[in-house]
């Protein structure tokens, strides 16, 4: 038997880099993926490339309603989710105190914060009803170390490592793990 049998995932940002790996493994220890990301051409090529345990929605994370679609359909097509990846997002764009940009902070807020928000929050209305689930978010050494990366993104990540403390305590007793990558130890 594999670690993750018969365990339906979804992962975030998986048409490429991190996120893509993370799909890979997980199909090979058995998980059903559904792969998250907006260019569809590479998430649809990379689902089928993982074989039949391994589909693709075209997601943008910072979007609501298109996390809800997306955690509707795995719901629809798995019957339940147990593993909820909110991986999406790429690098900063390295602003420092003079150089901010009000526009590319909100962009970088809306896909780091406010998608791992969404991801978090209709992960959670599923796993209630299960009463089991685990949440992983996608952090960084940056949202601990000041000067490891721009202002935008250190911040970004900052609050991501927060809202998954805070979501912890809030979902913990339900039976739902919430936990940051790297640094679940320091959460
Ligand atoms: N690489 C590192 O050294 C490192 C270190 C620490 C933490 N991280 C974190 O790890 C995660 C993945 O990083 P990576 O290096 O693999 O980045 P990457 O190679 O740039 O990949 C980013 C992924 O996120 C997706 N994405 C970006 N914006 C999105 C949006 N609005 N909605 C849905 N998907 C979106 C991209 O797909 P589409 O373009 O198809 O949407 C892509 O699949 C990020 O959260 C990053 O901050 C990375």
């Amino acid at each position: 038997m594999k670690t993750l049998d018969k365990k339906v995932a979804i992962v975030t940002g998986a048409t490429s880099g991190i996120g893509a790996r993370i799909a890979e493994a997980f199909v090979h220890e058995g998980a059903h993926v559904v792969l998250a990301g907006r260019r569809e051409a590479e998430g649809e090529s990379k689902a089928s490339s993982l074989g039949e345990t391994a589909t693709f929605v075209r997601t943008d994370v910072s979007v609501e309603e298109d996390v809800e679609a997306l955690v509707a359909h795995t719901v629809e097509r798995h019957g339940r989710l147990d593993i909820m990846v909110n991986n999406a997002g790429g690098p900063g764009n390295g602003a420092s105190v003079t150089g901010f940009d009000g526009e590319v902070f909100q962009r970088t807020l809306a896909v780091h914060v406010h998608g791992t928000m969404y991801g978090t929050k209709y992960a959670a209305r599923q796993m209630l009803a299960q009463r089991s689930g685990s949440i992983i978010n996608m952090a960084s050494l940056a949202g601990k170390v000041a000067g490891w990366s721009g202002l935008d993104y250190s911040t970004a990540k900052a609050a991501v490592l927060h809202l998954t403390r805070c979501s912890a305590v809030d979902l913990g007793e339900h039976g739902i793990r919430v936990n940051s990558e790297p640094f679940s130890t320091l959460v």
